[in-house]
């Protein structure tokens, strides 16, 4: 029925049979972060226990690293499941009689390593999520987010190369939260480059941790894109009405709003500077290594025409760079004068207005809400 184009809703209606994933395709590449969100319901733990096949698939196939999940006889299974991927679930049991390191080497035990072995891993997988210091505490003498870094801490010991995470950080309170998806970012910037299915139901989660991020409805793909292409052009009202609640500065980088710079190089003169300046312009003035030094302004440019501008310009001004959140220079644009964007070298390679960062989040945000409109008269947001 669903294959022939029946509702989820029509399918239960009339066989009392839910629609668990129906024409769901995308795949994750090596090293990736691939994030699945969606509502309650949309199928998201479905679609991940399909990849380690605590759910068969009735139609398609799930390949991992080539090989066709449903091919696997139950011991092969078993050895694909310790060998390939860690996981890493909302839910997840601790041994309470269990030491918390000893919890993490627990499932180092199968790959036949002496326990001092396993202590030394487990050990490190605790620093990696701050938790060394409770090594040899008991489960019930943590908080609950604590246990739930003792969780990751145990799938990241076992330093396999994929790691499935369902609803792994939703259980913990925001600024913790924010902490471990920090910690999980800068983990797999520095050293982890594990590929990474994570599902959650939170979109600013998702578009903060996540290289590409799916969106699911009702067991069906809506949307896969960049954090970017999903907050510039939702595909539907769905995912329009999740991305007007998104914090677009903690999403979008300085990148996404910087203008090339067009500097003056030292030695121009105030007549040059006033020519090409325009009424309203301003400029940064940059060394000869390509840094800038000051910012021109149209009203600085007061003084003789034949001046050099590095007499009238002004030295303070705010720096970033373009991989910085916009969040970030949300202070540095507050006194509405030009910011530099620099490069590694501290080269100057654009600037930020506070107007042209207004202008981008408003853009965002009418975008999304037309897309609402546009996709509600069409009749086509169902619930
Ligand atoms: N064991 C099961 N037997 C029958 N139906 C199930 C089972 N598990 C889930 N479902 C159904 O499959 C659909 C998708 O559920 P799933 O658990 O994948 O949702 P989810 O997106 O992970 O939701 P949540 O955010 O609440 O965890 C739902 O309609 C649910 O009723
Ligand atoms: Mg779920």
């Amino acid at each position: 029925m669903a294959q022939s184009g029946v509702m989820k809703d029509d399918v239960q209606a009339a066989t009392d049979h839910v629609v668990g994933l129906h024409d769901v395709s995308f795949s994750v590449e090596d090293g990736e972060i691939f994030v699945i969100m969606g509502l309650s319901g949309s199928g998201k733990s479905t679609a991940i226990r399909t990849v380690n096949r605590l759910h068969d698939v009735t139609a398609g196939s799930v390949e991992v690293d080539g090989t066709d999940v449903a091919d696997l006889t139950k011991k092969e299974l078993e050895s694909f499941r310790r060998e390939n991927m860690g996981m890493v679930f909302q839910h997840f049991a601790l041994f309470p009689h269990h030491t918390v390191v000893d919890n993490v080497a627990y499932g180092l035990k199968v790959k036949g390593l002496v326990t001092e072995e396993r202590r030394r891993l487990a050990y490190e997988a605790l620093e990696l999520v701050s938790l060394e210091r409770y090594c040899q505490s008991f489960p019930r003498e943590l908080s609950g987010g604590m246990q739930q870094r003792v969780g990751l801490a145990r799938a990241l010991a076992a330093d396999l190369d994929i790691l499935l995470m369902d609803e792994a950080f939703s259980a913990l309170d925001p600024l913790i939260r924010r902490q471990m998806q920090d910690e999980l970012l800068a983990m797999q910037g520095d050293l982890l480059h594990k590929t990474i299915l994570f599902i959650t139901h939170d979109l600013n989660e998702a578009l903060r941790v996540g290289d590409r991020v799916c969106i699911m409805k009702d067991g069906a793909v809506v949307q896969i894109g960049t954090p970017e292409e999903i907050l510039r052009d939702p595909a539907t009202a769905y995912v329009a009405e999740f991305v007007k609640d998104v914090d677009q500065g903690r999403v979008l980088q300085v990148e996404s709003v910087m203008t090339p710079p067009s500097p003056f190089t030292l030695g121009t003169t105030v007549g040059e500077a006033l020519a090409k300046l325009g009424v309203k312009g301003s400029a940064f003035c940059i060394d000869d290594d390509g840094k800038p030094v000051g910012v021109v302004t149209r009203d600085l440019l007061t003084a003789s025409h034949q001046a050099p501008v590095e007499s009238v310009m002004r030295t303070e001004f705010g720096v970033t760079n373009r991989a910085a959140l916009l969040v970030d220079a949300y202070e540095l644009c507050a006194s509405g004068d030009l910011v530099a964007v620099v490069d590694d070298r501290g080269a100057l390679e654009g600037r930020i207005h506070a107007l042209d960062l207004l202008a981008e989040l408003g853009e965002i945000e009418s975008k999304a809400e037309q897309v609402k409109t546009a996709d509600l008269s069409d009749g086509k947001l169902r619930q």
